[in-house]
């Protein structure tokens, strides 16, 4: 498992920082939160590289912003639009389309900014490169400024501190024991694993009673139930699984949406999307809610994952959800940069 350099405040996922680490910053961001309109910082005229391999709307504006409120600047780069197309493998002759090597254009990118981001998706066809998280650890090496994961094949660190406060501020603090159902949902396309297994993480971290429903196929991987398992040892608890979506939304206090797919996707991509349109059913409705609030992490696809009438309800918080992307994401710079 990748352990983090202590001399560069990388954040790769919470789950190899310490429990101080974690708590330092959901309560600074539920500070920015309670104190939207800092001044700039003086001491945080820095710049970050956002380098995006795959689409955003929250993370790259949300990034951008969270610079400016600190006084930093903040740049996009989107590798094979209007900057280079970049190899990722070692030791091959590049003949192909790939212009220059990703340790070139990070180390680069390094001489110019005070911390890079980036996001860099799971291929969805190797499973050993994805489980391994090998070319997000690739770039990590190649950085000599703090590296933020903006959602790589298995963690979604930036969202889950925001979902974290989200439900901290939501319950007042007292979140606890309180049920946390992270539902599978429908979708068209095979989506990845990174966003439910940083939220099974950070419910199961804060101490929430974690219920996964979620058909027979598509269970996430063994090491992040072991994990999210030791977690919620920890308080006592232990995750449960169903496949009866209606059960596992009864009594539940934040309801989870989310869509991603089967891990046989790896070995036979066909059988895992007939797999997955069997289950065309599988979405949050207005039934589902009863006292539970809804989230999810955006972009939802209206009437697929999630009807319309949950997410017009009052109890949908998910664009608090969005909004808190900013205020973890400034706390997530301060400590980047040595600034808490
Ligand atoms: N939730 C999230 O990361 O949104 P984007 O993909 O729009 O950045």
């Amino acid at each position: 498992m990748y352990k983090p350099d202590p001399k560069l405040k990388h954040l790769f996922d919470w789950h190899v920082e310490s429990d101080s680490t974690w708590y330092e910053q959901l309560s600074r961001t539920g500070y920015h939160y309670r104190n939207p309109s800092p001044l700039p910082r003086p001491d945080a005229f820095r710049s970050i590289g956002l380098v995006f391999f795959n689409s955003s709307l929250r993370t790259r504006t949300s990034m951008e912003v969270a610079a400016a409120r600190l006084g930093a600047h903040a740049s996009t780069i989107i590798p094979g639009s209007g900057v280079w197309g970049m190899e990722w493998r070692d030791g091959v002759r590049m003949d192909g389309q790939a212009v220059e090597h990703v340790r070139e254009a990070i180390g680069v990118l390094s001489r110019y900014y005070d911390a890079l981001g980036v996001r860099l998706f799971a291929t969805g066809t190797d499973y050993a490169l994805d489980q391994s998280e090998s070319r997000f650890k690739k770039i990590l090496e190649a950085a000599t400024v703090p590296v933020i994961n903006l959602e790589s094949a298995l963690y979604h660190p930036c969202q889950a501190l925001a979902d974290a406060a989200t439900i901290q501020e939501h319950f007042r603090d007292e979140v606890k024991g309180r049920r946390f159902v992270l539902s599978w949902a429908w979708h068209p396309r095979a989506l990845p694993q990174a966003v439910p297994n940083s939220a099974l993480l950070m419910a199961s971290r804060l101490g929430m009673q974690v219920t996964i429903a979620r058909p027979k196929g598509f269970e996430l991987t063994p090491e992040i139930m072991n994990l999210a398992n030791s977690y919620a040892s920890q308080h006592g608890m232990s995750i449960t699984q169903t496949d009866d979506q209606d059960v596992a939304c009864e009594g539940a206090d934040v309801i989870y949406a989310k869509a991603w797919s089967g891990n046989m996707r790896y070995d036979n991509p066909d059988a895992e999307a007939v797999l997955r349109n069997q289950h065309q059913n599988w979405r949050i409705r207005k039934r589902h809610l009863g006292k539970a609030v809804f989230l999810h992490c955006l972009p939802a696809r209206r009437g697929v994952v999630v009807d319309d009438a949950v997410l017009n309800d009052s109890r949908a918080i998910h664009l608090l959800q969005a909004e808190f992307r900013l205020h973890a994401q400034m706390a997530i710079l301060e400590r980047a940069w040595n600034l808490l």
